[in-house]
């Protein structure tokens, strides 16, 4: 008997609430179905007649300035699509509706923090992104240069993403949390020319300072940049911005001033759109290369059928940030290639109310939500009231993306969210995907509330077992089997690490880094990562990094990180640290630790608990026992332990783990 059927199980307890839960199903509701993109199994079969083929159909929905012969060159691991094709990004996503008759149309319902709002049509946002692109010109940026982007939530942020698509520059957008250090590594590995940001932001009522980490980075580096670019966002709010003289300008001092026609460069289809930086097993974070033809083709194609978009009606709102590859793909270049209308929020869900998010959903109608499960187990924690004051009827699909979505959020989403009438798309992909890779479509896919389901039109997505085996029912290792569009290029300037990190566990296979089980309807279930990198709210954190950031404090002698589950943020950081000799251990000290790592990474990194050790557990060649850090953190039984090289570090370490509460 498979260990996913849990029917002969005897348990009252939560095993059988577990079993209720997995066995639910959901077929598509007919509100769905009446008026869906997709009903019936035709892309599938299309695309598995001839993969190539179907991809080549859905890339010819874009519009080339010089159309593609060519649609795959197949160089085991490095892919070029549509090589010979040149088109302009920033031109599909905006010129092409203009010229269509769409000018008028919303693009971005933008909301501040503050409650300030902008509402943005095509027309407007291609007169900004052409003066933005005239401003970069310039100061000198061209085609092939790299721009640093590192901004809050606002218009201006998507707005320098496509001036640099516009003329050819690949952009580097930095996640607006991360530390002044975090950025002058990124603008080091990339070379960017010019950065963009901003004087700050506004988070939970409070102004947060950018453009002061800004300086910091390029105080101590980045030598590269030549000119910052500073959106005025805080304004008065703003603690005394400093600019450089000469180096640093006013966006709203060289922007606005500059020509509203900047003709879009034609680029090569495998020319460099963007670099996006995520964590891998190593310190030092990967540059992961996007380019321009496959990833329009992906993107446009997925955020069209998974959200079954229906452009003309539909408002879609995407609640990630930009500074994450979901904000590249589904905030700006899926949604603006498809002529959606968007909502874009600058701030949290719990400013000035909890209710924020239902305020949104309601003031502007959204039919589409796509969000993270650590926001809706936040939502679950503050009860029912916030949403039941608002009317959400306008809501027709949700989405669940970034960590494996618990069937008790699930169903919550579905029923609470959602009024039992929409159907929540659990979409699995990664930075280095590009787009969405396996996911339902609304209205076909019966719905399993945790599931995945299955891997979408064009995508070869198989589990496969320790020797690289396919798996037909039961758990193994997700790997992707063929090329898709959307595919990471490379790591920036390291080609071998690519090869190293991707394709050498098996053979010809992509291998993701996640465990994943098939059940008996061939239903495809993400297990979490298998490697030592931790999901926190959605969001990749490297367990290496954070050791790093930790031995990097002056008393820090070694630091081992795990993570644990956590119910709110999926996993949280837990760190196990050894002190330098003479060091006080006492919860002051923990606290300079958490802030130490906040700082050298990004908040998001800063460790939930920190726990003092004499002695990390080490096998005898010296290799650290994550394993049975893992096992502590969770608080689960240490089993065999008979290679420590000290068994009464177990027992100090088990004593510690339970005695010491879990902190916010
Ligand atoms: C990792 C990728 C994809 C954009 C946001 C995160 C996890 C993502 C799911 C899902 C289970 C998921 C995986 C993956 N993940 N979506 N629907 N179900 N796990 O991008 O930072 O590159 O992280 O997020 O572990 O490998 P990312």
């Amino acid at each position: 008997m498979a260990e996913d059927d849990r029917s002969t199980t005897t348990d009252q307890g939560a095993t059988i609430e577990d079993f209720l839960a997995e066995e639910r199903t959901f077929p598509p509701p007919k509100s769905i179905v009446s008026g869906a993109l997709v009903t019936d199994r035709s892309l599938y079969d299309e695309a598995d007649a001839d993969f190539e083929a179907f991809w080549a159909d859905r890339a010819r929905e874009l519009t080339w300035f010089e159309p593609f012969e060519s649609v795959l060159e197949w160089d085991l691991p490095f892919a070029r699509w549509f090589a010979d094709g040149r088109l302009n990004v920033s031109y599909n996503c905006l010129d092409r509706h203009v010229e269509a008759g769409l000018g008028d149309r919303v693009a971005y319902h933008f909301e501040g923090e503050p409650g300030d709002s902008r509402t943005i049509t095509y027309a407007e946002l291609l007169e900004e992104v052409s003066r933005c692109a005239n401003a970069l010109r310039s100061l000198g940026v061209e085609r092939g240069d790299r721009v640093a982007i590192y901004m809050p939530m606002v218009p201006e942020l998507p707005v320098a993403m496509l001036a640099c698509a516009r003329i050819g520059a690949a952009h580097s957008v930095v996640f607006g949390g991360f530390s002044a250090d975090a950025l002058r590594d990124r603008i080091e590995d990339a070379e960017a020319k010019v950065l963009i940001t901003a004087d700050g932001g506004w988070r939970r009522g409070q102004p947060v300072a950018l453009k002061a980490n800004a300086d910091a980075a390029l105080s101590n580096g980045a030598r590269s940049i030549e000119h910052v670019v500073v959106v005025r966002r805080l304004g008065d709010a703003a603690p005394d911005t400093s600019m450089a003289e000469g180096r640093d300008l006013w966006w709203h001092e060289i922007v606005p001033s500059q020509p509203v026609h900047c003709p879009p460069e034609a680029m090569g289809a495998e020319d460099l759109l963007y670099l996006l930086y995520t964590s891998g097993t190593t310190a030092k974070p990967k540059g992961i290369m996007h380019t321009t033809g496959g990833y329009l083709t992906q993107v446009a194609f997925t955020h069209r059928y998974v959200f079954d978009l229906h452009p003309e009606t539909d408002v879609y709102w995407c609640a990630a940030d930009i500074g994450w590859v979901t904000g590249h793909s589904y905030i700006v270049y899926g949604p603006l290639a498809n002529a959606a209308t968007s909502v874009m929020y600058e701030g949290t869900p719990d400013h000035p109310g909890r209710d924020r998010w239902w305020s949104i959903i309601e003031r502007y109608k959204v039919t589409i939500l796509y969000c993270a499960p650590t926001a809706i187990r936040t939502f679950m924690k503050w009860g029912t009231e916030h949403l039941e004051a608002h009317d959400l009827s306008s809501l027709r699909v949700l989405g669940s993306v970034g960590e494996p979505i618990n069937p008790e959020a699930w169903v919550w989403y579905w029923q609470h969210v959602g009024g039992e009438r929409c159907p929540v798309v659990d979409t699995w992909w990664q930075t280095e995907t590009g787009a969405i890779m396996i996911s339902p479509l609304p209205g076909l896919t019966t719905l399993k509330p945790g599931s995945a389901t299955f891997p979408l039109p064009g995508v070869a997505a198989e589990v496969v077992d320790d020797a690289g085996t396919r798996v037909e029912r039961g758990g193994g290792y997700l790997t992707l089997s063929r090329p898709w569009p959307a595919m990471l290029r490379g790591i920036y300037g390291d080609p071998a690490r690519y090869r190293e990190t991707y394709w050498s566990r098996f053979p010809g296979r992509y291998f993701a880094g996640d465990g994943a089980k098939v059940d008996q309807d061939g239903y495809l279930w993400l297990l979490g990562r298998v490697d030592d990198v931790m999901n926190v709210s959605g969001h990749r954190v490297s367990t290496t990094e954070v050791e790093s950031a930790l031995v990097d404090h002056p008393t820090v002698a070694e630091a081992a990180v795990v993570g644990a589950t956590d119910a709110t943020t999926g996993q949280a950081v837990i760190a196990f640290v050894t002190l330098k000799a003479g060091v006080e251990v006492d919860e002051e000290h923990g606290e300079a630790l958490r802030r130490h790592v906040a700082s050298k990474i990004g908040p998001i990194a800063r460790p939930r608990t920190i726990i003092f050790t004499e002695d990390l557990p080490k096998t005898r060649s010296g290799k650290i026992m994550r394993r049975l850090l893992r096992d502590v953190a969770e608080g689960r039984d240490l089993g065999d332990t008979t290679t420590l090289a000290d068994q009464s570090v177990v027992e100090e370490l088990r004593t510690r783990a339970t005695s010491q509460p879990a902190e916010e």
